[in-house]
């Protein structure tokens, strides 16, 4: 009996920790519509106008990109490739390794998978929480991935927001205060207002769910006639035995 007190003691350990772990700033749920086509087409342009000159795609072919989100090849070549890529190439880009060493002190990781890797809540509130921070080298800090190595790229559509905290006072005397950040305050505004910045940001994160999988769409899609095949199969089997014990009962 002991034991199994103990192992479920232990199964429980990792939730509880979880749920202590509430220190970090918290992440806003992104609104994900893999069948919104607008959404993802708009995504798509927000990624290749403001992402790609730092980070590749390298398993995203464009033209599996132009079938899947509802573009001709014709509109994908006009409106999405400014690289000189052909349709039928993979989503790169040409920046040197080396030298994105050089400037950001990390190579831009490639975006494929970031979306399976850190979830899309994440990267929903990562992409709307750059601030103001002299103390980084470009100027900013990130409230999700503080020290970040990323530049504030999307600033002329948001601008320019400074962090808000919440000071909290030593519960011991001489024990120094903590501060929490609660928010930010947009102290310069850019080209979008903060519901515009927000939806479209909420548009970037569906493109990069979508690549991150973009087998899932047809995934949903088969999957329903999966479940109806099993359900007509059921029904098959269970006159078939109704048949078979007829004679039995
Ligand atoms: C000027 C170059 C540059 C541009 C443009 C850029 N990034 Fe980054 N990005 C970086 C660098 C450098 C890092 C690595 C940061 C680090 O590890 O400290 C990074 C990291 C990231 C990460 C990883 C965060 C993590 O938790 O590991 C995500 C997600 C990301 N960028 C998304 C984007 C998106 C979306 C865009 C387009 C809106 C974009 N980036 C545009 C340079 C760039």
């Amino acid at each position: 009996m002991k034991k199994i007190i103990v192992a479920i003691a232990l199964l429980a350990l990792p939730a509880l920790s979880l749920a202590a772990g509430g220190e970090g700033y918290p992440l806003e749920k992104a609104p994900i519509d893999l069948h919104n086509k607008a959404s993802l087409q708009k995504g798509a342009k927000l990624y290749v106008n403001y992402c790609m000159g730092c980070h590749s795609l390298e398993h995203q072919r464009y033209n599996r990109l132009a079938r899947d989100i509802g573009l001709t090849d014709e509109q994908v070549k006009q409106n999405l490739i400014f690289t000189g890529a052909k349709v039928g190439e993979l989503m790169k880009n040409a920046m040197p390794k080396t030298d994105a060493k050089q400037w950001f002190g990390v190579v831009p990781p490639d975006l494929t998978l970031i979306a399976r890797s850190r979830g899309t809540d994440y990267l929903f509130t990562y992409l709307q929480t750059f601030y103001l921070d002299p103390t980084r080298p470009f100027g900013v800090n990130n409230a999700v991935f503080p020290n970040a190595g990323m530049p504030h790229v999307l600033w002329e559509l948001q601008g320019w927001q400074k962090p808000v905290y919440e000071v909290h006072k030593a519960k011991e005397k001489g024990a120094p205060e903590t501060k929490a950040l609660t928010g930010f305050e947009l102290v310069q505004p850019g080209s979008m207002s903060p519901p515009e910045f927000r939806e479209a940001m909420a548009d970037l994160v569906n493109f990069l769910s979508y690549v991150g999988e973009p087998a899932q769409l047809d995934r949903q899609r088969i999957g329903i006639w999966v479940v109806l095949f099993l359900a007509l199969a059921s029904f098959i089997f269970y006159l078939l035995k109704k048949e078979y014990w007829k004679d039995i009962h």
